[in-house]
């Protein structure tokens, strides 16, 4: 039965939260608990790993990624129920005793579990507020009076995770951690010489609001020999012996005793950092004022009605309602943090913040945290040279060396996030600030993006588009310049858009904007006259010359990359771009999105030497549903004015409609965030999603719904609004901060192709251009 979602989960709009009715998920369904410093991602059934800034450097545990037991490490609350001498946890895990009832729920900076088992009920709230913690709240009741005992455990191993898998049996000499009595805590030192940055590594610290009955911070004296999380000795015996660390394996390890009666009892257990060693006491005590860390959750209702403020759309399309309210925003925070460094499918070992990752994910988030994203932009700078081209992943927190990779696409994608930044905040100024260049010298912001531009027109092919390089966007055209000759139209399409933003910033500047104009016809006209094959646009050409994504070709006669990005860059005319899109529809859609070329590549396409990186055909970057890719042809159909294919991708695209048509158990990844990418219906394991949290698709899908399917786009001294919704939607109300007024705006949409009449403030107006001229604006539009 494809459709038995419901008994896997359901979403709760009015609370923000999505249900789980199970624990046992096809794979671990997570959430991110985070501040921006401090992190938490926990799953459903309540595995985790936090840690301090960077998950490669200061990792707070350990975690199985995609080793068995799936899920099965963490900070994990255990009850000892003395009536019964039953042990279980309220997530399920790690003891696996079977619960009377259990549901798991994952909200906005927070997640909860509620259990029950033999007539003790308990609600762990797991969140992250303003500090650097992980706070547990426990509220326990039971039907009679009775006593149990709660241990708490969070194993803690090496803060850097490479070096502990290959140096271990040094480096174990080098963690303490000793029982503060003072203030009833456990508080864990690293200590190694050779560390990244040992002057910033932080102490961590395990306390509670509830006095503890029993300590150990020696892995082997909690969980005995040849057991571990799942039976540990130190339960069964009902105390922990009260051992501090000094080398070797790790653990956080508390037993409390309490009597509980049918009046609930809050108890607060936190997993925090601190800087400084003098602080460490004072910081801890914090922790201990049930006021205080109340108020660390009331922090976090809060933010989150703030930052969600910024856009609220009511269309009555639950669907789209629910993804543009509260889950895509959300994960747009996320990934604005994490990048591709760390989820269930990343170990956070390598990948650091990439340069072409890292801005595109920015521009989502202009919206809710501009200055953040400024200072992001000015961080992804730093990795620019001086001649334009930058590195492709950089570890600024890590300190160390920044991956050199020259790729053609990288330096441009700061251009719209920097346009996008300018247009929300208004403030030209920034494009003055000063940024050093990767090997010396400065800039200003302004004349970072024009050497990005620059770089790539100095780095043409024959066919006078810009050379490959390392890869464009598509990581799988890495074999494509091998030779230094093959070039990639995507990237001469990216060209002409940043050209016409930056004749934009020009014009604001005052300054001469001829350069830009030049570069934009020059690019537009060589794509139009040479890379157009009737009814679609060349993806790429190889060293030996093959035009992939024409008509003639084997595999891959049409790419969708190459035809959304000419319509999105106004390469195309109507006519062409209409031509293109119509392809994209006939022969990429798939009911699921659509897939990134048609056919797949076969083993050896074009020829053995040029062979492009090649996967299983239907999977993933070679005729999957690579959701990234998908999020531009939206746009380009509301660029098209064709509201109901624009809204048809998206609503194809979304996790919960793909589970409703190939089921949970197949899909297997979370219903709430973006995946990366799914299998084609006619591939192996059709319709199975991959590498979730950690993909743009989440910073496109939001501005697709926002700026081109609401219509409503950032300009420099006004709002634009220029709806393009479906036709099932008659009308929608939209709630936009800008500047500093709220936008009220009511769309009337009897005919979704033309705006009819548009009345701000009860005048009509003639344009869409909607200036911030009071507190609230009212803005009525007739499609
Ligand atoms: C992955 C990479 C991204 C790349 C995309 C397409 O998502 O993180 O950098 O653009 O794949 O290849």
């Amino acid at each position: 039965m494809k459709n038995m979602k419901q008994s896997y989960y359901e979403f709760d709009d009015k609370n923000k939260e999505v249900v789980f009715k199970r624990y046992d998920m096809p794979s671990p369904w997570m959430n991110f608990l985070t501040n921006g410093e401090f992190f938490t991602m926990i799953s459903q059934a309540g595995g985790n790993l936090s840690w301090y800034k960077s998950p490669e450097i200061w990792r707070i545990g350990r975690y199985p990624f995609y080793l068995l037991p799936t899920d099965e490490n963490g900070l994990f609350v255990y009850i000892k129920d003395l009536k019964t001498g039953k042990v279980w946890n309220p997530n399920f895990l790690p003891v696996r005793e079977n619960l009377d009832f259990f549901e798991s729920r994952h909200g906005l900076g927070y997640t909860k579990f509620i259990a029950e088992k033999d007539g003790v009920k308990v609600v762990l709230t797991a969140y992250v507020g303003k500090e650097n913690a992980l706070i547990y709240k426990l509220d326990i009741t039971s039907i009679d009076d009775r006593k149990v005992q709660i241990f708490t455990a969070k194993e803690m191993a090496n803060m850097e995770y490479m070096r502990e898998v290959q140096w271990e049996y040094y480096t174990r000499n080098s963690n303490n951690i000793t029982y503060n009595k003072t203030v009833d805590a456990l508080v864990y030192d690293y200590f190694i010489d050779a560390q990244a940055r040992p002057e910033e590594t932080p102490y961590v610290f395990f306390t509670s609001t509830q006095k503890s009955s029993s300590y150990t911070a020696v892995r082997k004296d909690f969980c005995g020999f040849y057991r571990g999380l799942n039976n540990p000795i130190a339960i069964e015996k009902g105390v922990c012996p009260n051992t501090e660390l000094y080398g070797g394996e790790s653990i956080f390890a508390f037993s409390y005793d309490l009597d509980i009666t049918t009046t609930t009892q809050s108890i607060y257990f936190t997993l925090g950092t601190v800087n400084k060693k003098a602080d460490v006491n004072a910081c801890i005590e914090k922790f201990k004022s049930v006021e205080f860390v109340e108020n660390e959750f009331a922090y976090l209702t809060h933010k989150w009605e703030e930052k969600l403020s910024r856009f609220k759309l009511t269309s009555g399309d639950e669907q789209l309602d629910r993804m543009a309210n509260i889950w895509n925003p959300y994960q747009v925070y996320n990934v604005f943090y994490i990048c591709r460094e760390i989820s269930y499918y990343a170990t956070g070992t390598i990948r650091g913040m990439g340069v072409r990752d890292a801005s595109q994910d920015a521009v989502s988030n202009t919206i809710y945290d501009p200055e953040g994203v400024k200072a992001r932009i000015k961080d992804i700078m730093l990795e620019q040279y001086q001649e334009g081209k930058t590195n492709h992943y950089y570890y600024h927190i890590e300190k160390r060396p920044s991956m050199v990779s020259d790729r053609s696409d990288n330096h441009l994608w700061m251009i719209y996030t920097v346009y996008e930044i300018i247009m929300e905040t208004g403030d030209l100024s920034f494009l003055d600030e000063v940024v050093p260049y990767y090997d010396g010298g400065e800039g200003t912001v302004f004349e970072h993006l024009t050497k990005s531009i620059e770089f790539s027109m100095n780095h043409l092919g024959k066919d006078n588009i810009p050379l490959m390089l390392g890869s464009d966007w598509n990581d799988c055209l890495d074999t494509v310049c091998r030779k230094g000759k093959g070039e990639s139209v995507m990237v001469a399409e990216q060209i002409v858009l940043a050209a016409r933003m930056m004749v934009e910033l020009c014009k604001l500047k005052g300054i001469d904007s001829s350069y830009f104009e030049s570069v934009y016809h020059n690019q537009k006209d060589t794509i139009n006259d040479t890379m157009y094959d009737g009814d679609r646009y060349v993806r790429a050409v190889t060293d030996g010359g093959v035009r992939l994504g024409e008509k003639a070709q084997k595999c891959g006669k049409i790419w969708l990359n190459s035809n959304s990005w000419a319509v999105l860059s106004g390469v195309a005319n109507e006519e062409r771009g209409n031509a293109c899109m119509d392809n994209v529809m006939k022969y990429l859609n798939s009911d699921i999105g659509l897939v990134k070329q048609y056919p797949a590549l076969e083993l050896n396409y074009p020829t053995p030497e040029e062979q492009i990186s090649w996967a299983t055909p239907g999977i993933s970057e070679n005729g999957g549903v690579f959701c990234h890719a998908n999020t531009w042809a939206i746009m380009a159909y509301c660029m098209l004015n064709r509201a109901n294919d624009a809204y048809k991708i998206y609503s194809e695209l979304l996790p919960d409609n793909v589970i409703s048509k190939v089921g949970v158990e197949t899909y297997i990844t979370e219903p709430y965030i973006y995946s990366s990418n799914i299998r084609a219906l006619y591939a192996p394991r059709g319709g199975e999603a991959a590498v979730s949290w950690v993909t743009g698709t989440s910073t496109w899908m939001n501005i697709a719904i926002q700026e081109y399917m609401c219509g409503i786009k950032p300009k420099f001294d006004a709002l634009e609004i220029k709806p393009c919704l479906p036709e099932h939607i008659k009308v929608a109300a939209i709630q936009r901060k800008f500047r500093n007024s709220t936008y009220h705006i009511k769309v009337f949409n009897s005919d979704v192709n033309t705006i009819k009449k548009i009345i701000v403030n009860g005048v009509e107006q003639k344009d869409c251009l909607v200036k911030p001229t009071q507190d609230e604006m009212k803005v009525e539009i007739y499609m």
